[in-house]
């Protein structure tokens, strides 16, 4: 196979959903109809289904559970498919966030029972940002769910996107039938009481032919008919380039638990789904078949054994091609780096690899070395743009508990923030340390990791605090005007960039009223 078209098979993407629409049920059924398991109940959720303190075993197990399905791929009709995970506790969105960076696509999950749900409207804010293309699955329809037609319409409302339904379901709940395939123009149909897979499929071209009477009765055919010619109606065609764009979303209508509307979805995404394509860094565009390896790192993964601080770094492969035991250049550090023990996934088993292509996410071995966002090269000096720290929700003062671990604790927070659990900010007046994270679950997993892994004692102590934002000015000395009249409320992120912690919203709207010229951000790119 030549190298482009290792490129243009590749797939790789991501599933997003509100906890609970059946994300870890579609992957899981991605996997089975791809071929690469053989039976149900392989894959795990990810869940953290309580947040109590007392629930450390949940957060570990969450944290085995993850690296082990963090990226699962398979290999279905010619196209390589890579499936990258996202934590389902919301606490970890910020994770989430990331590893959207990597994908080339997404598949949002909706729930006909529930509609839009808050984690939904969240993670489409940020692929309209980066214009991902967005397929559209609404999930269950075994249960009494919203017409479709309103699910349709609430989801280009809520969600601000134009949609293209691609299936339509035959009956909903209890008497869900089946779905139309309006792009293949076949009938899928449900037969008997078990409702778990597709018993039969036919060709149905024209819709006006009373053959469709003989399969779904009468009833159904009306309803049908009417349904499909007033989609017609009111949806344009599928554009594809319009897809891509990230400007249309197809959407198909099925139940994951029951296996139905699934092959419909996994044949037309890996025909339509984008291969990987260009990426911007601080030095212009790279292409995906430019012939020297780039690619960035966008999640670390501490060990989970405590004893062995090596962290597994996952590498996203822009270009070139990625080859085992071969000198690479680490941007940031301006350092050679050379890795023995490259691993992939392959649905579930992990294995190492000599080589690897655009597309592909790989498993590094770590030992302390990255940090997210870092680029390796094959010697050129540039960076990826677009792996954004986003401004955390919470805030607290980090207290040592354990004078004479000091030098623990502070490797310990330079290393969990590395990893992007948190987010570490040091003030500008008297040098404290604030940590800031997008869910309170995290300052668990910290100081839980803190005492295990650097045997290392703090406290999180109160902090009154509304966001952080990152300033930009054209005028420098402006800037600095800024950061001396409000010297109280500045501190440096990890990079030694500049942030404002501001207390209320209404401090914020001072602060910007009396500097205009200063730009506040609730990220640290713009
Ligand atoms: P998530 O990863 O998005 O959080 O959701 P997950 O797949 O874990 O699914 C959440 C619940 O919804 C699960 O039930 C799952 O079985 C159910 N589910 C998924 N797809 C469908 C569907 O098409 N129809 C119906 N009726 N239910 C569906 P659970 O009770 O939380 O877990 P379990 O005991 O079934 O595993």
């Amino acid at each position: 196979m030549t190298f482009t078209e290792e490129i243009n098979r590749r797939r790789t993407f991501a599933i997003i959903a509100h906890p609970d629409a059946g994300k870890t049920t579609l992957t899981e059924k991605l996997l089975l109809f791809g071929g690469a398991i053989q039976s149900a109940g392989a894959v795990k959720s990810n869940k953290i289904k309580k947040s109590t303190t007392s629930d450390f075993m949940e957060i570990e197990k969450q944290r085995g559970i993850s690296v082990s399905t963090s990226v699962m791929a398979f290999d279905y009709k010619g196209y390589k498919v890579n499936i990258l995970d996202t934590p389902g506790h919301e606490d970890f969105a910020e994770d989430t966030y990331r590893t959207l960076t990597a994908v080339d696509s997404v598949i949002m999950v909706i729930d006909c029972v529930k509609g839009v749900e808050p984690q939904t409207r969240k993670l489409l804010e940020v692929c309209r940002m980066r214009k991902t293309p967005v397929i559209v699955f609404i999930n269950k329809l075994d249960r009494e769910g919203q017409s479709p037609f309103d699910l349709l319409d609430e989801i280009e409302k809520e969600l601000k996107i134009k949609v293209c339904p691609l299936t339509w379901p035959i009956g909903i709940g209890k008497s869900f039938k089946g779905v139309y395939n309006l792009f293949e123009k076949t009938l899928n149909l449900f037969t008997g009481e078990s409702k778990t897979k597709v018993e039969e499929t036919h060709q149905i071209s024209d819709l006006t032919t009373n053959e469709l009477e003989k399969f779904i009765g009468e009833d159904f055919s009306k309803q049908l008919r009417a349904d499909v010619e007033l989609l017609n109606g009111v949806y344009d065609k599928l554009d594809k380039q319009k897809y891509l764009d990230g400007n249309i979303s197809p959407v198909f209508f099925g139940s994951a638990v029951n296996n139905f509307g699934i092959n419909e979805l996994l044949d037309c995404f890996v025909e339509i789904a984008p291969h990987p394509i260009e990426r911007d860094t601080d030095h212009g565009i790279i292409q995906p078949d430019d012939n020297k390896f780039s690619g960035f790192i966008f999640k670390i993964h501490a060990n989970l054994d405590p004893k062995h601080r090596d962290r597994i770094a996952f590498l996203r492969i822009c270009s070139g091609k990625f080859e085992r035991n071969k000198y690479y250049y680490l941007v940031r550090d301006k350092k050679e780096v050379r890795f023995s023990n490259p691993t992939a996934f392959m649905a579930q088993q992990k294995s190492v690899i000599d080589e690897a292509f655009p597309g592909d996410v790989i498993g590094l071995y770590d030992a302390g070395n990255f940090k997210i966002g870092d680029t390796l090269t094959e010697g050129a000096d540039f960076n990826y743009k677009g792996i954004p720290s986003f401004s955390p929700e919470l805030f607290r003062y980090v207290t040592n508990l354990d004078p004479m671990k000091s030098k623990q604790l502070q490797k310990g927070l330079e290393q969990l923030t590395d990893e992007g659990v948190a987010q570490l900010f040091t003030k500008k007046i008297d040098g404290r340390k604030v940590l800031g994270t997008v869910g309170a679950l995290q300052f668990e997993v910290i100081q839980h990791r803190l005492k295990s892994e650097y045997n290392a004692t703090c406290s999180f102590d109160q902090i009154n605090l509304h966001k952080a934002l990152w300033m930009s000015c054209p005028d420098k000395k402006k800037l600095e005007n800024f950061m001396h009249d409000r010297a109280a409320h500045i501190a440096y992120d990890k990079e030694e960039r500049p942030v404002f912690l501001a207390e209320s919203p209404w401090l914020l709207q001072m602060a910007q009223e009396k500097f205009p010229e200063v730009e506040f951000h609730l990220k640290s790119e713009f």
